[in-house]
């Protein structure tokens, strides 16, 4: 009987998507002598069986392309909506579609949302496997995610950009960078690009001292500043306010705890354009002209970098030989240069922060670059 394994995107894309796509189906054709089978639009296609077979000439040419030939979607395996706004549990019905196809596992490839995914179908007995693909990378139990690479030159170059008319206009450039709930994209991108001041999520700022370190600057002679801004970064009022919200849904039930967690909810939506307030705060603070310049989605765009694509290769290639050896419940994770199988239990509901004592946040206090803190 031949054998055969599935594979899926899910979640936000990410450059390095295809050529994961292509080193799990070429390693599992050519190593293993695997069909592959792809499912569209991540869990949404495994739970309605919509796949493509995967032949050799559709894995060949998509190495260098951006995006994911498959498609995604951030569907979530035990509320999924299929079109009618009803919410389901789908896991019964994937295991039974995996089990239809004899396939000997699922590669799915995605960030902390596809871990939980997973972890959930795995513990309903669904072989699967997870990649580590976000441009966050913020993804527990690996070193770094792919995608996370390109997403850096990308916002690099753009903050490379904002500081030759920051400089002419005599201006604060305020750059939000992506990265979700963690700060690694800014704080790389800040720190590479050479950023004045860099905020993240993991050091809550306080908008006093990010103005003073911008007029210290002025003080010294220079007119202008970048401030690199991740687009999940809080200050110190609100994350107090959430740190005591939380502490107060840990203690309540029920009706009382749906409140707070709106309450939580609401405080985190009203932060939702907090880059543009921060912009014009500092104006009121320093007297500096500001614009703001949001990356949005073209730090996910366009082809991969050298590193993603080796790292999506290596990891696709590993996890078809975790597979062939009958290993599934487990993130397939870049450690130390090799690729381990980390089991999903692990990982799932995990995200990685940036460490308050990670060499780029010590070389950015050396530098005298601003946290905000
Ligand atoms: O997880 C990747 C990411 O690009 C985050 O940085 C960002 O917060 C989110 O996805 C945006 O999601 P969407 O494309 O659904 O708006």
């Amino acid at each position: 009987m031949t054998r055969a394994i599935g594979v899926l995107t899910a979640g936000g894309d990410s450059p390095g998507l295809n050529a994961a796509i292509r080193a799990v189906g070429k390693s599992a054709q050519r190593a293993h002598g695997m069909e592959v089978i792809g499912f569209l639009d991540g869990f949404l296609g495994l739970a309605r069986r919509r796949f493509v077979r995967l032949h050799s000439e559709d894995l060949s040419g998509i190495l260098t392309r951006g995006g994911t030939v498959l498609g995604t979607s951030r569907a979530k395996v035990h509320k999924m909506d299929l079109g009618d706004g009803e919410s389901r549990d789908m896991r019964q019905e994937i295991a039974r579609v995996v089990e239809g196809l004899e396939l000997e596992a699922v590669v799915c490839l995605g960030g902390d949302g596809t871990a939980k995914n997973a972890y959930k179908l795995s513990e309903a007995g669904v072989p699967v496997l997870t990649l580590p693909k976000t441009i966050d990378n913020d993804v527990a139990g690996t070193d770094v995610t792919f995608g996370f690479d390109t997403a850096l030159g990308i916002a690099t170059d753009a903050i490379d950009r904002l500081h030759s008319t920051a400089h002419s206009h005599h201006r604060i450039m305020v750059v939000e960078v992506m990265g979700h709930k963690v700060g690694w994209l800014a704080l790389g991108a800040g720190l590479a690009a050479g950023a004045d001041v860099i905020l993240i999520p993991e050091i809550p700022y306080d908008i006093e001292s990010v103005a003073s370190s911008i007029e210290e600057r002025k003080a010294g002679g220079s007119t202008f500043s970048i401030v690199a801004v991740a687009e999940g970064a809080i200050s110190r009022q609100d994350a107090g306010r959430r740190e005591r919200l939380l502490a107060e849904m840990k203690e309540e039930t029920g009706e009382r705890r749906r409140e707070v967690k709106q309450r939580l909810k609401d405080l985190d939506r009203t932060r939702v354009g907090g880059t543009t307030t921060l912009a014009s705060r500092l104006t009121e603070l320093t007297g500096l002209e500001s614009r703001v310049t949001i990356l949005g989605h073209v730090q996910r765009g366009g082809t991969p970098s050298p590193a993603d694509r080796l790292l999506a290769t290596q990891l696709g290639a590993a996890a078809t030989d975790f597979i062939a050896e009958g290993v599934h419940g487990v993130l397939v994770a870049a450690r130390d240069g090799n690729a381990e199988a980390i089991p999903l239990k692990k990982v799932a509901g995990k995200i990685k922060h940036v460490p308050l004592d990670h060499p780029w946040v010590a070389s950015t206090r050396a530098l005298g670059i601003a946290l905000g803190d």
